[in-house]
């Protein structure tokens, strides 16, 4: 039985629509990360799932029950904050007992809960510390440790790594992810980090404007996005946009300003009408000799070179295009200099049309 279903959810703030027809499923046991740019309405979602924010529309069901009106203390979720939320003037202990507390549990089995929670996000034995006497990563485990004290149905997590730094994210990342996995826990995280959505998630959730525009598994939101806005949003892209000239199963092509023809793959389009290619960075060769097995080659000169440690951008400028190149760090690439002149090229599958 699916763990969490989001039909049609719809939240509205004086006008402004907040979460638009939201509807999603989040199976028993999955880690799922919502991801989105600032403002499409990945909060007020995981506030309306935790039961903090009303909808205006729509259901809610957890296992099967329909949780739409049922207060946040009913249900069985635990929440984990990017502020991480403690209380300044209680223990690590006390912090992580609280819910349990708030329950009634017998003093005994909070103890004993306590230093399970400490053992899972490997606190053992701070126990008796404030918070200040924390670091941040260590404040994150002991939030995650409170939200899952009360062994809730659902963790919900909303940007929780976005206060620590990058090496801490990284290894807090492979920590939740392990401990998810271990209590076999149904997951959602929020985040507007892509690559903390692709490395953490079984699914991701990709929303913009309050309305989920795919989801799907990192692999496949990164190279099948369903919609233009996936594509462009998630790596670094090029974006060129034209009008088709000729749509089919075997392929599309794009007529950009200035007469230059793109071979591509795209859904939905009809001759004539204006579309947009997406092709990731990556994706596009660049060579001093010309690349005859690809269809989209074009001479061009190199304008721009930003190091950036495991790969070098290369910005081009070939007859009536733009186009960045990502290059991997590696004595096998070719290594090319502002000024000098190359080919760019990329195949017609890595060249994704969506119409405009
Ligand atoms: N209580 C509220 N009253 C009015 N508008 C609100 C309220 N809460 C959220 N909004 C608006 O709803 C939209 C979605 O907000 P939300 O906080 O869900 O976005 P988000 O995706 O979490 O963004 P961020 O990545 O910045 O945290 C925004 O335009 C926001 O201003
Ligand atoms: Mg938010």
């Amino acid at each position: 039985m699916p763990e969490l279903v989001l039909s049609h959810i719809t939240r509205r703030f004086s006008g402004h629509t907040a979460v638009d027809d939201l509807s999603l499923t989040v199976r028993d046991g999955e880690f799922v990360c919502l991801l989105g740019p600032s403002g499409c309405g990945k909060t007020t979602t995981l506030r309306i799932i935790a039961g903090f924010e009303r909808a205006d529309a729509g259901r809610l069901t957890l296992d099967g029950t329909d949780i739409t009106h049922a207060p946040p203390e009913k249900r069985d979720i635990g929440l984990v904050f990017q502020s991480y939320a403690l209380f300044p003037h209680k223990t690590v202990a006390e912090n992580i007992g609280f819910g349990l507390k708030m329950r009634r549990r017998p003093r005994a089995e909070i103890a004993r809960a306590v230093e399970e929670a400490l053992a899972l996000v490997r606190l053992d034995g701070l126990g008796g510390r404030y918070p200040r006497a924390l670091s941040g990563g260590q404040q994150q485990r002991v939030a995650l440790a409170r939200a899952l004290a009360i062994r809730p149905r659902l963790l919900l997590m909303d940007e929780p790594l976005s206060n620590l730094d990058a090496q801490l994210r990284e290894e807090m990342r492979v920590e939740i992810r392990r401990i998810q996995q271990q209590l076999g826990i149904t997951a959602i995280l929020v985040t507007h980090d892509q690559s903390e959505a692709l490395a953490m998630a079984d699914r991701v959730a990709v929303m913009a404007h309050g309305r989920l525009q795919q989801m799907a598994e990192p692999a496949a939101i990164y190279e099948a996005p369903a919609t233009a806005f996936v594509g462009g949003f998630i790596g670094q892209v090029n974006t060129l946009e034209g009008q088709v000239e000729q749509a089919g199963a075997e392929g599309a092509v794009l007529s950009l300003p200035g007469g230059t023809r793109l071979a591509g793959q795209g859904e939905g389009l009809s001759a004539g009408s204006a579309a947009r290619a997406l092709v990731k960075q990556e994706r596009l060769t660049l060579s001093r000799t010309e690349p005859a097995g690809l269809p989209n080659r074009f001479p061009c000169r190199v304008t721009e070179r930003t190091y950036l440690g495991g790969s070098i951008a290369y910005r081009c400028e070939a007859a009536n295009l733009s186009l960045t190149a990502l290059l991997p760090n590696h004595p096998l690439f070719e290594r090319f200099s502002p000024g000098d002149e190359g080919w760019i090229g990329f195949s017609a599958a890595d060249c994704a049309i969506f119409p405009c």
